[in-house]
């Protein structure tokens, strides 16, 4: 796909100030520090739309973008942040859980790992929950340039077998670096399928 315009529309608080839900959807989703702003803005092609940070939390808002006027990228804040007050993490969370579960227009959730470490249970879960809430989901293994080709196959390997553990079958994985822009253009790839699709059966979120 060519990004011939990205644009940063509004953040929002509550899914209910999310911008009007008339256009596909696509969110990044992961622990926080994963990489999912900088993973936006290596697709995108753009060095500061979304803003990243060495600190964990940076994200705190659902950020929409708006790409070639057509559809939505949301870059959402990070679970598990463990820095912040119980009950400020249980307010993220809620935020995260609804926006996903009541956005109307979200078309597939891209759920980022860090391809450095082994499957860890707060990923698993969340993955879990998406299977038992019914959430289109890819995985999307992130900072694959900070490892050596060999480790990262592996890790991914392990990953998927763990995952065979509960799952039947696999969703789809994308393995990536926002710094070397690796795997960018499968997921835009992807995207641009799935909205062809969607305008080809006139798929309106509306109704
Ligand atoms: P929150 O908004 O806090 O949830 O974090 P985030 O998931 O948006 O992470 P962010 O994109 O801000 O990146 C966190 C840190 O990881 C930054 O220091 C980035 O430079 C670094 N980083 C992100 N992606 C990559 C990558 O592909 N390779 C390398 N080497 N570093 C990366
Ligand atoms: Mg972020």
């Amino acid at each position: 796909m060519v990004i011939k315009t990205a644009e940063f529309v509004k953040s929002s608080g509550k899914w209910q100030e999310c911008p009007e839900a008339t256009i596909p959807e696509y969110a990044f989703i992961g622990r926080s520090n994963v990489g999912k702003s900088s993973l936006i803005n290596a697709m995108l092609n753009r060095k500061d739309l979304a803003k990243t940070s060495g600190t964990p939390g940076k994200t705190q808002l659902i950020n929409h973008f708006i790409i070639n006027e057509d559809w939505y990228l949301t870059d959402l804040p990070g679970y598990g942040y463990a820095k912040v007050s119980k009950v400020m993490r249980r307010d993220f969370e809620k935020l995260i859980n609804n926006y996903i579960l009541n956005r109307k227009n979200l078309v597939n959730l891209f759920v980022l790992i860090d391809s450095r470490h082994s499957p860890q249970k707060i990923d698993l879960e969340f993955i879990e929950w998406c299977g038992e809430s019914g959430v289109p989901f890819s995985i999307v293994f992130t900072k694959v340039d900070k490892l050596k080709p060999n480790i990262a196959i592996k890790n991914v390997e392990d990953y998927r077998n763990e995952l065979y553990k509960t799952w039947e079958d696999l969703p789809e994985i994308y393995v990536t670096s926002a710094e070397k822009k690796e795997g960018c253009d499968e997921i835009l790839d992807f995207i641009q399928t799935t909205n062809e699709f969607l305008k080809n059966n006139s798929v309106n979120f509306d109704e």
